[in-house]
């Protein structure tokens, strides 16, 4: 009975230890560290370091190479990749708080895959949306009226990306955080949101790891190893030091036209620092179009976008979405039906991402700046197309 009891509990203990790399530590701060881990898991993923030729691909990119120049691959709403219909379920009760209902979990999720799987896949800009749960006070990830997990905090996961990066020192990654609006019935940007994303932006680790600089983009050399912020919100409802201490770029959404092909953004007027960005991701054709023409719409944004990448200004940022919806159609455009169509004649040139492949090739030797995938790893040569070329 006794010696059971035992077998059961060493069984137990290895099951608690199953996370890779931590299994034998025995310091406090390891063990934390594990912890925290282990809280962000629902956002980021099962932490495993990879030997993967994409887990390290900027290893063999010159330090001198400016950002500016480099062909990036990134996911737009990273945060959304496990939300089924379990976890949409798992949540209701929390959601249920202010009495919204989220629609089917289609409409919101944009990724098959964890954030941990993503960065060892070679994704190097990460879409993140944040906002107060709905007790308006823990600062957690969304997607408009989807809560996407109510125990992994932004700060937990902010250690996924910190560990990585001890793990994959050549590597150099961007995070965008954009306040997400439309997420509970009162949800909005105040002062206390923004005070907890200046804390969490600004702790002694995320010192330690978010590159110092701001406003422009240096070399590789000098962001590997770091996180180069992408500020998509505003401190507003706080005293103007909060703003001049924070550090990385700033794309004011203020500046960033909604659901626009061709935005032009000035990130620093003292140098007249322009970026250029795609983000039309609403295609919101006549009511009734159907998906074959909106993925056509889509695919001509992006295309002309990165062509535009191709031929002009060589020294500015070009981010181009390929990223879509159109949910309000009857029947709806899923991030995923535009992403990848469904297989049938019904789109029988595929998805966007499925087209993208002959015309990133065609690209070849061409900078075409950062690119924002849903679905990133459909079709299976998506980003390795796009680190190729
Ligand atoms: C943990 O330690 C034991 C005993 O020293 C060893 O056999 C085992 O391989 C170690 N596990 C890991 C993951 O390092
Ligand atoms: C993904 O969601 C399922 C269903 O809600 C859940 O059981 C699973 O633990 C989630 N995965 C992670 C890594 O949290
Ligand atoms: C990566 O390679 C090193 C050296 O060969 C090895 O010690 C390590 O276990 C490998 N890590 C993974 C995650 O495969
Ligand atoms: C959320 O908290 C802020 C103070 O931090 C308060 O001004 C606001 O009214 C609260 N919203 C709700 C719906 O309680
Ligand atoms: C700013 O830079 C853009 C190119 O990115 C150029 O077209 C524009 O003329 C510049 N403006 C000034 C005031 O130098
Ligand atoms: C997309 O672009 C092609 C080539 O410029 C053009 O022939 C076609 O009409 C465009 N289609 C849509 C739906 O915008
Ligand atoms: C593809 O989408 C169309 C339009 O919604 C639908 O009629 C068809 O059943 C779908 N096919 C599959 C295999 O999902
Ligand atoms: C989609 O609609 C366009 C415009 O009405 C039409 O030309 C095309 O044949 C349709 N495609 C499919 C696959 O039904």
């Amino acid at each position: 009975m006794l010696a059971l009891l035992v077998t059961a509990l060493a069984s137990l203990g290895t099951a608690a230890l199953a996370s890779p790399s931590y299994a034998n530590t025995t310091s406090l701060a390891d063990l934390a560290l594990q912890k925290v881990l282990q809280d962000a898991a629902p956002m980021f993923g099962n932490y495993a370091a990879s030997n993967a030729t994409t887990a390290s691909w900027m290893a063999s990119i010159a330090d001198s190479t400016k950002i500016v120049h480099m062909n990036i691959p990134g996911v737009h709403d990273s945060a959304t990749w496990n939300y089924s219909v379990a976890t949409q379920d798992s949540l209701d009760h929390v959601t249920a708080l202010d009495g919204t209902t989220p629609a089917p979990p289609e409409y919101y999720r944009c990724q098959e895959k964890s954030m941990i799987d993503m960065l060892n896949a070679g994704i190097r800009v990460f879409d993140l949306r944040y906002a107060f749960d709905t007790t308006n006070s823990t600062l957690v990830f969304w997607h408009s009226e989807a809560l996407l997990s109510e125990t992994a905090t932004v700060e937990d996961v902010m250690f996924g990306f910190y560990r990585w990066l001890d793990d994959h020192p050549t590597e150099a990654l961007f995070l965008s955080f954009q306040y997400e609006s439309s997420t509970t019935l009162y949800g909005t940007s105040d002062a206390a949101v923004q005070l907890e994303l200046f804390a969490t932006l600004t702790s002694p680790a995320a010192q330690k790891y978010i590159l110092q600089t701001k406003d422009q983009f240096g070399t590789l050399g000098e962001a590997r190893g770091h996180i180069t912020l992408l500020r998509r919100f505003d401190f507003d409802q706080l005293p103007a030091e909060y703003e001049a201490a924070i550090p990385g770029v700033h794309f004011s959404p203020a500046l960033w036209t909604d659901n626009s092909p061709d935005i032009t953004l000035v990130y620093n007027s003292a140098k007249n620092l322009t970026a250029y960005v795609e983000d039309f991701y609403d295609t919101n054709g006549p009511m009734g179009s159907n998906a074959s023409l909106n993925i056509q719409w889509k695919y001509n944004a992006t295309t002309a976008h990165i062509q535009k990448a191709t031929t002009m200004y060589p020294d500015s940022l070009f981010w181009t979405w390929a990223s879509s919806e159109y949910t309000s159609n009857i029947p709806p455009e899923t991030p995923k039906m535009m992403a990848l169509g469904n297989g049938t004649a019904y789109t029988p040139l595929g998805g966007v991402n499925q087209r993208l492949i002959p015309f990133l090739r065609q690209q070849k030797g061409k900078r075409v700046g950062m690119v924002m995938f849903d679905f990133f790893d459909v079709p299976s040569n998506l980003v390795q197309t796009l680190l190729d070329i």
